[in-house]
């Protein structure tokens, strides 16, 4: 597939089947993950699956909305903070820059496999680290559900190059 037909066939998938999604292209999609560059490649992240009824039942309650239950799987992508490159001369933190590159690493490689996602930032954090007991330095910062897409492909609402792009 040309990669402009796979960033224009991946958008936001809001509604899902209740198919299990093959363990095969499961596997795909985090190696492709695990293949995202990093600063200093320090690959500061973290992915909890959940696909058990107990964690599923969990992670919905992070964010509750009706299509999200119906995701037969969901990734929460996290920032190990003791390991993000910080830059020197403003003091940035860069794991959340990182993990959004593996994020869309894992999008594009569900959409390639016929899959639907969609990125979820809006959910509880503290529940979500509370409810999974996540380990201090690591940050819960993107919940990724995962599945058949049981809704068409939507149209693209963006803006126009000239309004984003400038010559110098
Ligand atoms: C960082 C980020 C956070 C987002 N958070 C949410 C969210 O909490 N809930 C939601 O329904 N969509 C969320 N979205 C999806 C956006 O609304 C969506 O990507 C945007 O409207 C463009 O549509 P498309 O993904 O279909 O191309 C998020 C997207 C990004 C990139």
């Amino acid at each position: 597939m040309e990669f402009i037909d796979l960033v224009t066939q991946r958008c936001s998938i809001r509604n899902y089947s209740s198919k299990n999604i093959d363990r095969k292209d499961l596997d795909y999609v985090m190696e492709c993950v695990r293949l995202a560059p990093s600063a200093v490649n320090r690959q500061p992240w973290h992915f909890y699956i959940c696909e058990t009824p107990e964690s599923l039942h969990k992670v919905r309650q992070c964010y509750l909305r009706e299509w999200f239950a119906t995701a037969p799987c969901v990734i929460i992508a996290c920032v190990c903070h003791e390991e993000e490159w910080i830059r020197q001369s403003d003091g940035r933190p860069h794991g959340i820059v990182d993990l959004s590159i593996a994020v869309e690493h894992l999008c594009l490689a569900a959409t390639e496999k016929g899959l639907g996602t969609c990125w979820v930032c809006n959910f509880d954090v503290q529940k979500t680290k509370e409810l999974f007991d996540l380990p201090q330095n690591i940050e819960p910062v993107v919940l990724i559900p995962i599945g058949h897409p049981e809704m068409d492909i939507s149209e693209k609402n963006r803006k126009l190059l000239e309004n984003i792009v400038t010559e110098l």
